[in-house]
This record gives C-alpha cells, sequence and structure tokens, in this order.
C-alpha cells in the first residue's frame, strides 16, 4: 500500500524547482502569493501540519508553539538563522528544528566584503552623483573613501561565514583579528594569520573596519551596545551581515550622525522590514535589503536542504542539519 505523503506547509514562496519537487513528494500547500503569514495563518498551519517550512520573516514564537497540534513534529527552516524561532519551546514539545547551514556561507561572505568596500570607497555616493548628472569630471580631490589595504579587520564571531570573511579580507590585504567564544584551530589561524582577542572590548577599540558574523541569540542582542560603540574610534566602519538586533540600531545611528564613526554596511536591521528613517538620509551609510544570501544558486541549494531534511526526517532517520544549540 502507497504511504501516505506528510502534510507539509510552506509559508512563502520558494524557487519553483524547489516547489515542483515538494509537490512531488509531500502533501504541500505553497503560498503562491508570497504574502507574509498573518499570526492566525500560522496558527492556523502549526495547528494542520506535520511539517512547517517558515523563513526569518515567520515569528514562531511560544504562544504560536503552544497552539500546535500533536502532529507538528517538525520545523524545517529555509535558513540557517533561527532566531525568530522558540527553540526552547519547540524542544519541549518535542518538536524537531532544521536549518540550511553551509550553503549560504560563500555568498554571505562576499556581500560583506562588498559592503567593506562599498562603505570604505563610497561606492552608492559616487553612483548617485553619477546618476544625478551632477558629475562634471574626474577630480583629484573627488569622492575620495579610505583605503582598506593594510587596515585591520575585527570579525566578531569566527564561525562558517567569519571564516568566509577572513580568507577573502587577507586576500585583499587586510589584517584579520576576531573574536569569538572559542578560539579557532591553530591550523586555521595559521593560515588565516589571525589573532585572536579574548576581550571584545579591548579588539574594538584597536580596529579599523568591524564586522559582525555571529548569529543573534539572546546572548548575542545588542552585543554592540551603545558602550562598546563609544569604545571604536572614530575612523572605523561597521559591517553587519548577520541579524540587526546584534547592534543598538539606535545608538549607531546617533554616532553615524555625530560624525563618531566613519560609516556603515548594513543588511540587516533591527526591526525589518523597517528602517531607521534617519539612516536613510546619511551619505555615510551602505544600506541593503537583506540580501547576503540572494543569490540563485544559493536559494536552490537552500531548497535543497530543506527537502532533505524533511525528506529524511519522514523516513525515519535523522535529519542532517538538527539545530542542537545556539553558537557563538
Ligand atoms: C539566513 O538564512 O538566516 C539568512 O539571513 C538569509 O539571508
Amino acid at each position: 500500500m502507497p504511504q501516505k505523503k506528510p502534510q507539509v506547509v510552506v509559508t512563502r514562496k520558494l524557487p519553483d524547482a524547489i516547489e515542483t519537487r515538494m509537490m512531488e513528494l509531500f502533501d504541500v500547500s505553497l503560498n503562491l502569493s508570497d504574502e507574509p503569514m498573518s499570526k492566525s495563518q500560522l496558527v492556523e498551519a502549526v495547528k494542520n501540519a506535520e511539517v512547517l517550512v517558515p523563513t526569518l520573516t515567520d515569528r514562531i514564537d511560544a504562544g504560536i508553539l503552544a497552539q500546535a497540534g500533536d502532529k507538528l513534529r517538525l520545523i524545517a527552516n529555509y535558513g540557517t538563522g533561527v532566531d525568530h524561532i522558540d527553540l526552547a519551546t519547540a524542544r519541549s514539545r518535542g518538536i524537531t528544528v532544521t536549518n540550511t547551514p553551509d550553503v549560504l556561507t560563500e555568498d554571505t561572505a562576499d556581500m560583506t566584503m562588498a559592503l567593506i568596500l562599498a562603505a570604505s570607497r563610497r561606492l552608492s555616493e559616487g553612483e548617485k552623483l553619477l546618476r544625478s548628472g551632477d558629475w562634471t569630471g574626474w577630480s583629484p580631490t573627488g569622492i575620495t573613501g579610505h583605503r582598506i589595504y593594510g587596515k585591520r579587520l575585527g570579525i566578531i564571531g569566527m564561525g562558517r561565514i567569519g571564516t568566509a570573511v577572513a580568507r577573502r579580507a587577507k586576500g585583499f590585504g587586510l589584517s584579520v583579528h576576531y573574536h569569538n567564544r572559542h578560539r579557532v584551530h591553530p591550523d586555521t589561524e595559521a593560515e588565516l594569520e589571525a589573532t585572536f582577542w579574548e576581550s571584545l572590548d579591548q579588539m574594538l577599540a584597536r580596529m579599523d573596519i568591524i564586522s559582525v558574523n555571529c548569529p543573534h541569540t539572546p546572548g548575542t542582542y545588542h552585543l554592540l551596545s551603545a558602550r562598546r560603540l563609544k569604545l571604536v574610534q572614530s575612523h572605523v566602519y561597521i559591517i553587519n551581515t548577520s541579524r540587526g538586533e546584534v547592534i543598538d540600531e539606535n545608538a549607531l545611528t546617533r554616532m553615524l550622525k555625530a560624525g563618531d564613526l566613519a560609516g556603515a554596511g548594513l543588511d540587516v536591521f533591527e526591526n525589518e522590514p523597517a528602517v531607521n528613517p534617519k539612516l536613510l538620509e546619511m551619505d555615510n551609510v551602505v544600506l541593503l535589503p537583506h540580501m547576503g544570501s540572494a543569490t540563485i544558486e544559493g536559494r536552490l541549494d537552500m531548497g535543497e536542504k530543506v527537502l532533505i531534511n524533511i525528506k529524511t526526517f519522514v523516513d525515519g532517520h535523522k535529519p542532517p542539519d538538527r539545530v542542537l544549540g545556539e553558537a557563538f
């Protein structure tokens, strides 16, 4: 007798190839309009699904999980960050959570380098000037930014993405410094010629560029607090491709406005999709709409991971990308 297909609810539109494969494998409910689900739609989904496939735009908190039906056994997140899911509640209800690590590492590291260059070399300002029609030609003093070669890059969070950023940064002639909960393997440190700073405060006070690459967890919320940001020198650029919540965005904005920082490159924000309106007015910040992992290849790979996680789970095996704890 053919086995009954598991009921899977997907909360956002995924790449066509992934949705097609989902339909072949599972009894799936797709979101073709791509409108983010409301709270009541999410409740409905967790009540009826055996597997939920959310993304970072869905808040799967304790209140939502409290209303989950007995059938819900797996949350197969489309994305690596899982700070939008109440992991402790999921665990206490026996719900397995998986994510999609590795496949967006290189794309996010590329975007981090893009922001380092864009902020320090004033790419947005240059493009704006050219498009405005006000560009009068080359000038010795026009649109001068700062050289990154030879500067010190402080990476906060030396996991997969932080390490991939460090590799690229070394190629650009930056010296690599990092703060992490654990020191990385000596071979990796040697390969990257990286300096470990046990004290984040001390590292912050000595860098030229700071890149946030740690996940958002209860322990990293506002890790770059107003107090810590004050330790940073005024010529520094702050780059964030991780999660907005790791930086106190209001404090950062105040400092950028006051000239206490040179600039910032931000792909993520504390209250997405809202962005502090004061940031929008500033020329010394490069702002992107959370597109660090936005490559067609990456999004397909993320979908493949979701498919594999669901399939192995429903076949009675341990899915490869189980989220076990919080790392930084
Ligand atoms: C993730 O997967 O958590 C990323 O932020 C998506 O870009």
